[in-house]
């Protein structure tokens, strides 16, 4: 199979936000007990965090990362995780049906992010709670006043606020399994109140407005539009979630899921600026893929009613999956220009890429790579290359191009880099390269991920799902030319 590629500086999308490489750490399974929090841990240090997880965090370089949930935040009381240990009750988490312990909470996970080189996106129960407690816990994180909740705060022994910027106005309020799920109409006014409390506390934060829960969802499309009618003046985002799987093991059609998703995006753009047209509004809704992954391989495995910390969602991530990941991630950063948060679901243990045994050790998953690369090298600008390849078509969809590509121009650093997934299971793709504008850049590197049985997954101390280096891009008349494996991630990076 042969392609072209062009890159230009007219082609830009938008400014790549450094958020766009989010994660999440949710109140469930593993992800905080044996996770990121397992004191006595070999590598924990004097908080109790695992320093191996720390290392891992860093190496993906993780801007934001959402906390406590997800489904768990619907029934959270905040006040259960603060103050004196000893004092706090233990829970029964109706959301995964668990007993949570509180002995890790806001003011733990606000130490954790400085640890981890991140920052917090807390999100606020508004299924059984509302407005009130959503105001009470801005004040105890962001103020210094000589008021109840920031008085609180420094008697628990944390005088400086924690000014968390970033916060989610609920979770998935649309879905049945929600604790206090609503309507649109019932969401977007709890949202828009909770909302306008949050900021007359504080002015400076960012609110997220809860948009369907997946685009499969029954009231996609309505629930955006009604709910931003209320809210659209006192929010500044609008969430969307996806998670894809394989169950019915066709890796072509599984491949070609992020077809899908860019659908998704578009629509959710359109839903916001069809209100925006509407309010004759100057004020641009920007997104938040809040939750985004593959999501199958834990489907219905059991969990020991009301355990603590048990085995949940833990997700092996073969090299298929990691191929999916990438196209999801790539899908993602073409639509720069209006995605300026998203999160992996999840970051550790709970369908994440990062993978610990609670008392052991470590990995990184296969999904861990194309993250990592991607974090490390999509700077700068977001530039949608023009490409011609062939295409193929599934069941559902057709006119699939057989690469799933983005470019990206880092002007600082004089670098550009462009990133392709070859869906084709069988062909090798030799792709010719053409910069326009970019005088004098040159190939650097090219490292990919292929050659892997689809199916094979890394475990302790055996990572072999990894990215490895190619022979540089060849170049005759200013066209570089690269042979690009059948089903492969790929990041070729030029430079001046
Ligand atoms: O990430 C796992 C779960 O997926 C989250 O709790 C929920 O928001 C979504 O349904």
């Amino acid at each position: 199979m042969k392609a072209k590629m062009t890159i230009a500086k007219e082609l830009k999308v938008g400014n790549i936000d450094r958020r766009m490489f989010g994660s999440f750490v949710e109140h469930l399974g593993r992800a905080v007990y044996g996770g990121i929090y397992e004191p006595g841990h070999a590598t924990a240090d004097e908080d109790g965090f695992r320093g191996d997880v720390i290392k891992l965090v860093n190496e993906l370089d993780v801007p934001v990362v959402r906390y406590p949930g997800g489904n768990f935040v619907s029934g959270y009381d905040w006040e259960d995780g603060v103050g004196p240990v000893e004092k706090r009750p233990q829970r029964l988490d109706l959301a995964w049906g668990t007993t949570e312990p509180n002995t890790f909470g806001t003011n733990e996970f606000m130490k954790w992010c400085k640890k981890a080189n991140t920052a917090p996106m807390m999100a606020v129960n508004l299924g059984t709670r509302g407005p009130d407690e959503a105001r009470a816990l801005v004040e105890y994180c962001n103020l210094s006043t000589n008021t109840k909740y920031a008085n609180m705060r420094k008697e628990h022994g944390y005088e400086k606020p924690w000014d968390v910027k970033l916060w989610c106005l609920g979770n998935e309020m649309d879905g049945a399994w929600q604790m206090g799920a609503k309507t649109a109409y019932e969401y977007g006014r709890t949202a828009h109140e909770a909302s306008k409390l949050m900021k007359w506390v504080d002015p400076s934060i960012e609110t997220v407005l809860c948009g369907s829960s997946s685009r499969n969802s029954k009231t996609f499309g309505e629930w955006e539009t009604t709910a931003l009618d209320i809210a659209y003046d006192s929010v500044d985002y609008l969430s969307l979630h996806q998670y894809y799987g394989n169950s019915e093991r066709n890796t072509e059609k599984f491949l070609a899921l992020s077809t899908e998703l860019d659908e998704f995006i578009y629509s959710v753009i359109c839903a916001c600026d069809y209100v925006k047209a509407k309010k004759r509004s100057k004020k641009k809704i920007m997104l938040s893929f809040d939750e985004w992954n593959v999501w199958y391989h834990s489907w219905g495995a059991p969990v020991e009613k009301w355990s603590t910390a048990p085995n949940q969602l833990e997700d092996i991530y073969n090299f298929e999956d990691a191929l999916v990941a990438a196209c999801m991630l790539i899908t993602l950063l073409r639509h720069a220009d209006r995605i300026k948060v998203a999160c992996i679901a999840q970051l550790v243990n709970v369908i994440a890429p990062i993978f610990t045994k609670t008392g052991g050790g470590v990995f990184r998953q296969t999904t861990f790579w194309p993250f990592e690369r991607m974090s490390k090298y999509a700077r700068g600008e977001s530039i949608k290359p023009i490409v011609e390849c062939p295409k193929y078509d599934t069941k559902d969809y057709t006119d699939v191009p057989y690469l799933e590509t983005i470019a990206t121009y880092d002007e600082e650093k004089e670098e550009v880099a462009v990133f392709i997934v070859n869906r084709s299971l069988d062909d090798d793709c030799v792709i010719d390269f053409k910069l326009l504008d970019f005088d004098g850049y040159k190939p650097v590197s090219f490292e990919s991920m292929d050659g892997y049985d689809k199916l094979l997954v890394n475990d302790f101390g055996k990572e072999t799902v990894c990215m490895h280096a190619n022979e540089l891009p060849v170049s005759d008349d200013g066209i570089f030319t690269a042979n690009l494996k059948a089903m492969s991630f790929n990041v070729i990076r030029f430079k001046k």
